[in-house]
């Protein structure tokens, strides 16, 4: 089986490589960036045609959510046109589709964790090419998993994770947002859940579990209780004060309640997720 992995220099697509060895019976093919550019739709063409993936993992995403705010076109040309070529290559060559997609995509005016059929109302750019790249993903390809997660921190990458341990080597006190909300998700667990829905997909293929699904770590916190766990389990003594978002004005608006209801993928794939603190290790280098 060819598992295709686009965005592979990113966070979830390092994650992906790091446990690819325990998949022997699958050939990852990791396509950078620069191998393959989603928004370029002949190369998305001739890297199907060279490996006819039977699976394809899209991590390759606009992540950057302030910006967007200031380079709406960008974010469109990646989040929807370029899903839309993915979409459409997976479809000619039957390939199953995992895409990856956002907490983002909700407003946050909840109060219990949203399930995979409420409403989407983004408050954000990121968010709405989100949402949008969700659409296309529905109606240009039909062998797709659409998988919503939040928070995705790890060793590679950038994250909130490695932002808090780089000002807590330059600064004595560090403010972090105390009023929102959501569900951490250590970005190899999340690799684990997609390896997890490949393997059930292919044992029930006359079954069609084609759809959305959530998937984060189990529990909630506030960015301030993970900022605190995070220095907790790294051993680092620092004084951590909570502020509101409005003391911390940022371009994009962000859901004040994000977290994700996890019951239709453990009930469909058998996936057991781990508590967000369980899975938070000390940081590697
Ligand atoms: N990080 C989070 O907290 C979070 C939360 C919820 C959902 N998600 C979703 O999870 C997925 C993975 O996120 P991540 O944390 O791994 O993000 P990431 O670290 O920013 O990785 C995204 C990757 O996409 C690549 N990329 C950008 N434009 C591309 C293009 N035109 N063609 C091919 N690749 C392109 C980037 O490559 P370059 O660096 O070379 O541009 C980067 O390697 C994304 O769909 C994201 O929306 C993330």
């Amino acid at each position: 089986m060819v598992v295709l992995v686009t965005g592979a220099g990113g966070q979830l697509g390092q994650a992906i490589k790091h446990i690819a060895g325990e998949y022997p019976k699958v050939t990852f093919i990791f396509c950078s960036s620069s191998e393959l550019d989603i928004t370029d739709k002949k190369q998305c063409k001739f890297v199907f045609e060279k490996y006819q993936p039977d699976y394809c993992i899209n991590t390759a995403a606009y992540t950057a959510v302030d910006k967007a705010e200031s380079e709406p076109e960008k974010a469109i040309g990646i989040n929807v046109m370029g899903v839309q070529n993915i979409a459409e290559v997976c479809q000619e060559h039957k390939t199953v589709l995992l895409h990856i997609s956002t907490d983002f995509v909700f407003d946050g005016k909840k109060e219990t964790p949203y399930t995979e059929t409420d409403i989407p109302n983004p408050t954000s750019i990121y968010g709405r090419t989100k949402l949008d790249g969700e659409v296309v993903v529905q109606k240009f390809c039909e062998k797709h998993f659409i998988i919503r997660t939040s928070w995705v921190y790890s060793q590679f990458g950038n994250n909130f994770m490695k932002t808090m341990l780089r000002l807590a080597s330059e600064r004595d006190v560090i403010s972090v947002v105390s009023d929102q909300v959501g569900t951490p998700t250590n970005a190899v667990d999340l690799a684990e859940a997609l390896l997890q829905i490949i393997t059930v997909n292919q044992q029930l293929s006359t079954l069609n579990l084609y759809g959305i699904y959530n998937f984060s770590n189990e529990g909630q916190c506030s960015w301030y209780d993970f900022a605190r766990e995070i220095f907790k389990i790294n051993r680092i003594a620092i004084a951590v004060n909570p502020i509101p978002t409005s003391s911390y004005p940022t371009p994009a608006k962000r859901p004040y309640f994000s977290v994700l209801d996890k019951h239709k993928i453990k009930d469909t794939f058998g996936i057991t997720i781990k508590e967000w603190e369980v899975s938070l290790e000390p940081f590697q280098s």
